[in-house]
């Protein structure tokens, strides 16, 4: 189990922790709340079955089978991607999804991972502003990549160099 730091202004105490096979109905079920187009439970046990991808779980301090977020990601040799990243709407806004990056970002710097990428709509400004706290940057875009509801929405990819000299705990612009 890892504590991380979270916002001093959190209402409540989480703790994270490696995801596992066993979390897999509860990522489908933040996924519904969090999605237009959920991931069903068997997408989420195929993924975690590749040896490549690996992910957190936070869960509210004291209540062990609880899910307050998640997030889901693949190695590749040294190349990782963010698969997902899912915060229900009542846990939202307390530094889960924070500690979550947080989480896979000391993972990778432990396994000398050297690239992180994700791809982000260009219209959900509450995972924009995330990304950019961590030190992500823009290289590319995929025009009219998602479906809205009200049209598509370009798919924003993002990358974050992850220096093997220097770990998440000593970012520079880290609160
Ligand atoms: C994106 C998401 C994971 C963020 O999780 P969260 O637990 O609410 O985020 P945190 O509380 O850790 O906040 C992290 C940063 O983002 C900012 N942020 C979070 N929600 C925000 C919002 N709605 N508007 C503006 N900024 C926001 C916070 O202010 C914080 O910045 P700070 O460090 O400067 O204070 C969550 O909103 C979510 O699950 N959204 C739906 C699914 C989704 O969009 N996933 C990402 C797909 S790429």
């Amino acid at each position: 189990m890892i504590n991380l730091p979270f916002s001093p202004f959190a209402r409540r105490n989480f703790v994270v922790e490696p995801l596992s096979a066993a979390d897999c109905p509860h990522l489908h079920q933040i996924h519904v709340q969090t999605f237009r187009h959920a991931w069903s439970e068997e997408d989420f046990y195929a993924l975690l079955g590749q040896e490549t991808a690996f992910g957190f779980i936070a869960r509210q301090e004291g209540r062990p089978g609880s899910a307050a977020g998640f997030v889901l990601a693949r190695l590749v040799v040294d190349e990782a991607e963010i698969l997902t990243i899912a915060v229900p709407p009542a846990f939202q806004k307390q530094g889960v999804g924070r500690a979550l990056m947080d989480a896979a970002l000391r993972h990778l710097h432990g396994q000398r991972a050297r690239t992180l990428f994700l791809e982000v709509d260009q219209a959900n400004v509450a995972a924009q502003a995330l990304y950019r706290r961590l030190g992500f940057a823009k290289v590319g875009d995929r025009a009219a990549y998602y479906e809205t509801g009200e049209g598509r929405s370009a798919a924003l990819i993002l990358r974050r160099d992850l220096g093997s000299d220097q770990a998440p705990d000593q970012d520079p612009d880290r609160k």
